[in-house]
């Protein structure tokens, strides 16, 4: 099943977010809708507060970037409990963006190599070193599961001149071809 994507504002994107147990209810359908979610939408990753859940959960596919990041080739992953260990502190700047900020892509800093431990959907522990666009996109999709979003990590300048356009997705007014869920109104 589609689920409604959380747009910027919502209150539940910025939760720190709960260790999923193996007793979680329903855990394998929600995974299986979250991949759902994503595809629809055309992201490469997706978190579980991203659709209103405050669970450490996160599903990846970036099989699609490979014509121009390689590393993303037949990686398909999902990641419940995710821990990152920064393995080379040096960062690079690449342009991002969010399914909950539709219509904005900032350039962010992150770092190229990273440690990713993990439990799966049956709870078996994995440990893998990744590299380049792939770390990229797991920092960005664990960020959320801390209650972080990649604007956070743009300068105040940036984030001024990009002020009207998180505006409009505050206030309902951004356009979207998936299905979206607004924060709740303020006005
Ligand atoms: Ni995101």
């Amino acid at each position: 099943m589609k689920l409604p994507v959380y747009l910027y504002g919502h209150p539940v994107l910025r939760r720190e977010c709960a260790d999923v147990t193996p007793e979680y209810e329903g855990l394998k359908e929600l995974i299986d809708n979250m991949f759902e979610t994503m595809y629809a939408s055309d992201g490469c990753g997706l978190a579980a507060p991203q659709i209103g859940r405050p669970d450490r959960i996160v599903v990846i596919d970036a099989d699609g970037l490979k014509e121009t990041f390689p590393e993303c080739a037949g990686e398909r992953l999902t990641l419940i409990n995710p821990r990152i260990t920064v393995l080379d502190g040096e960062s690079v700047t690449r342009d991002e963006g969010c399914l909950s900020l539709p219509g904005l892509s900032e350039k962010v800093a992150r770092v190229e190599h990273i440690k990713l431990e993990w439990v799966d959907e049956e709870f078996r522990p994995h440990e893998r070193e990744i590299s380049g666009f792939l770390a990229r996109i797991v920092q960005h999709e664990c960020d959320h599961l801390d209650g972080k979003l990649y604007i956070d990590h743009v300068s105040m300048i940036r984030k001024q001149l990009i002020k009207g356009k998180l505006n409009n997705i505050l206030t309902g007014r951004t356009r979207c071809d998936y299905p979206v869920r607004y924060a709740p109104s303020k006005r």
